[in-house]
């Protein structure tokens, strides 16, 4: 499903009450000041803003572009801004996190509860003998102790990296191995619709081929019979008890460019890599998109739907909202368990102020019409958002008009894995066209290309570029940094590839239209085609495969593979079922293919590279289009 330009040219303009009480700064203004001198506006917000224990001396160093770095020399530890300098105030007795389970439990945790479950934790950690730069891998589902995980590790310097819940067992092997982690974090099991997901049965899995971890925590969350295997698994509740954990260590004082955490992402080609954020840049990046954006508020409940181990949720379910102050929901469960009002029940029972959540969110729990939301006071609402895909028009309106009753503008958040935070939004004061995340962020600066570099005209689609470095963009790819240059800077030197292509219209409002790689955006999951294509092809009977998206009316993309089997091998149904749940096994239950194709040959370049372009406009009954590099 792709946002398709807008046909019927409505403009949506915010309510008055929504630009009165905004704390944004003037869009224009701003995006000026940005322009005439970057550093020095970011230099200004960083210092007003945040706690620094040593200042910089150099706001933005390009003297190695495209490895930007901000604040150079300054010492800071986001940690200490997200949490131990609100204890010092009245925001001590605030809640920071409100988390609601999918049975209904709740738990919440002040900001000075949350800095001291950290410190206990972080404790521990070290007592463990983890250090400064050390990868910490984290395998959680979305309960609290997730959220104390990454701010310990960030507080003592280690490097966190989570992997999604969903992921399964070679999913997290590929990214233990590349991280090199030596302590990792799991539950014994997550909650899912009422069924557990062995957390802790894919690790044990996942841990026979990675060597570098000495060390288990686990969190016991779901409480049916697990193996822990002796001198590798401890429990969390047993650490947390030990006199070490009563130990308060301070919060470690790192440079602005140490690493904060890695994320892996599926890229163009190949393995999933590491995007690697960094402690100032992301923290100002983050904190100031928020603010602007979502107009967020220390009296706000914010509740960011995602999951932490994607980058929606790190940026703004954990430091985002802690750093300004506010309270953060969490909902460990699905949208539609019991039943199909549950998250409409979480927004009146919590008195949600903003709601940030997907198309694909938005999509299905339209299916189940009006009624629902309608049984609920939505009255506390007054911004809602959408992230991951482009929303289709239909699915904004129903958002616009039965969640937000017409007075909640939607921010449509375009941003990425590697750029940290928002990079194409309105802001509440932004007339809105649906479909469209309208205008680049302040100081962002984007353009549309065609192949050789050129801007296309208007409302002519284009590769989507951004041309300024920004405070929380990625700064390499971990342990590759040639990746790094040849993925993003490589096609068109001196800008940022995002790999989307766009329109952007006669009012300068960028439309995405989706990704241009082998990119694959699934419920708004971010997935690569090489891991799903791997995946196939571990299995016996499949000697080769190639995978494709094609459009789905809830889920905007679903997978659809093609395998050529081995000889000998029947093409049975049975086989698709075996295919699908070893990709589910493999990689996860997101990536599983809706369906499977038997073929006996697929169309490739005399070089040998899958054509994946032909396949998808077979399936979808399109021109195949210049068909001269195809092997006959
Ligand atoms: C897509 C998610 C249209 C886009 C934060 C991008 C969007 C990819 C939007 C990054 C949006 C994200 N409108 N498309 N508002 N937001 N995308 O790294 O294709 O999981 O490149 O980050 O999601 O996905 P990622």
């Amino acid at each position: 499903m792709s946002s398709n330009g807008n046909a019927s040219g409505e403009v949506f303009y915010p309510p008055e009450h929504i630009i009165r009480q905004a704390n944004q700064p003037d869009y224009d203004a701003i995006h000026q000041a940005m322009l005439d001198d970057l550093a020095g506006t970011w230099g200004a917000i960083a210092r007003d803003e945040f706690e620094w224990f040593k200042p910089w001396d150099k706001t933005l160093d390009d003297s190695e572009a495209p490895f930007y770095k901000w604040f150079v020399g300054g010492k800071v530890n986001i940690v200490h801004n997200a949490l131990d300098r609100h204890t010092q105030t009245w925001r001590r007795n605030k809640v920071a996190l409100l988390w609601e389970g999918e049975k209904y439990e709740q738990r919440s945790y002040t900001y000075h509860q949350l800095e001291r479950e950290v410190c206990r934790f972080a404790s521990v950690l070290r007592a463990m003998g983890v250090n400064k730069g050390d990868r910490v891998t984290i395998y959680m589902g979305r309960i609290p102790e997730i959220v104390i995980a990454m701010l310990a590790c960030a507080k003592i310097g280690a490097v966190h990296s989570v992997v999604y819940g969903g992921f399964s067992v070679e999913a997290l092997h590929g990214r233990i191995e590349d991280s090199q982690s030596k302590v990792a974090i799991t539950a014994d099991g997550a909650w899912l619709r009422g069924n557990i997901v062995p957390l802790k049965e894919i690790m044990d899995e996942a841990l026979q081929r990675a060597p570098t971890v000495q060390t288990v925590i686990v969190v016991k969350r779901t409480g049916q019979d697990i193996h822990m295997e002796p001198g590798r698994d401890l429990w969390y509740h047993d650490l947390m008890n030990l006199p070490i954990a009563e130990t308060c260590i301070p919060t470690e004082a790192v440079d602005a460019e140490d690493p904060l955490f890695l994320l892996y992402t599926s890229g163009t080609t190949g393995k999933p890599k590491a995007i690697l954020h960094t402690h100032g840049g992301y923290m100002v990046g983050v904190a100031t998109t928020l603010k602007w954006v979502f107009d967020l508020k220390e009296e706000d409940t914010w509740w960011c739907a995602a999951d932490p181990g994607w980058i929606t949720g790190h940026s703004y379910i954990v430091y985002g909202p802690l750093l300004l102050g506010a309270t953060s929901v969490m909902y460990e469960g699905a949208p539609n368990h019991p039943f199909p009002d549950r998250w409409w029940d979480v927004v009146e029972r919590h008195g949600v102020t903003v709601l940030y959540t997907a198309p694909t969110a938005i999509r299905g729990l339209m299916r189940f019409g009006d009624a629902w939301p309608n049984r609920h006071d939505l009255s506390s609402l007054r911004l809602l958002g959408s992230v991951g895909e482009p929303i289709n028009p239909e699915a904004w309106k129903w958002y616009y008009r039965v969640i937000g009753k017409e007075q909640c503008p939607i921010m449509d958040t375009w941003w990425q894995t590697e750029t940290g935070g928002f990079m194409i939004t309105p802001l509440p004061s932004t007339p809105l066209k649906p479909g469209s995340a309208t205008r680049p962020f302040p100081g962002v600066v984007v353009d549309v290309l065609d192949e050789d570099g050129s801007p296309v005209g208007p409302n002519e689609e284009g590769y989507l570029v951004i041309k300024t470095p920004w405070p929380a963009m990625l700064r390499t790819v971990y342990g590759d940094p040639d990746r790094y240059v040849e993925q993003y800077w490589s096609r068109f030197p001196g800008m940022y590839m995002t790999g989307d292509s766009a329109r952007r219209d006669e009012d300068g409002y960028i439309w995405v239209i989706g990704r241009v790689d082998d990119v694959i955006k699934v419920s708004g999951y971010r997935l690569g085609t090489a891991e799903i294509e791997s995946a196939l092809v571990s299995h016996p009977s499949v000697a080769e495969a190639a995978v494709i998206g094609v459009p789905d009316e809830v889920r905007g993309s679903v997978i659809q593979a093609y395998c050529i089997l081995v000889a000998g091998m029947e093409p049975t149904q049975r086989l698709v079922e075996i295919l699908r749940d070893h990709v589910a096994h493999e990689v996860g239950p997101i990536a599983k293919p809706a369906s499977i194709e038997f073929v006996d040959a697929l169309p490739k370049t005399r070089s040998g590279k899958i054509m994946r372009r032909v396949l998808k406009a077979r399936a979808l009954g399109q021109d195949e289009g210049d068909l001269s590099t195809l092997e006959q």
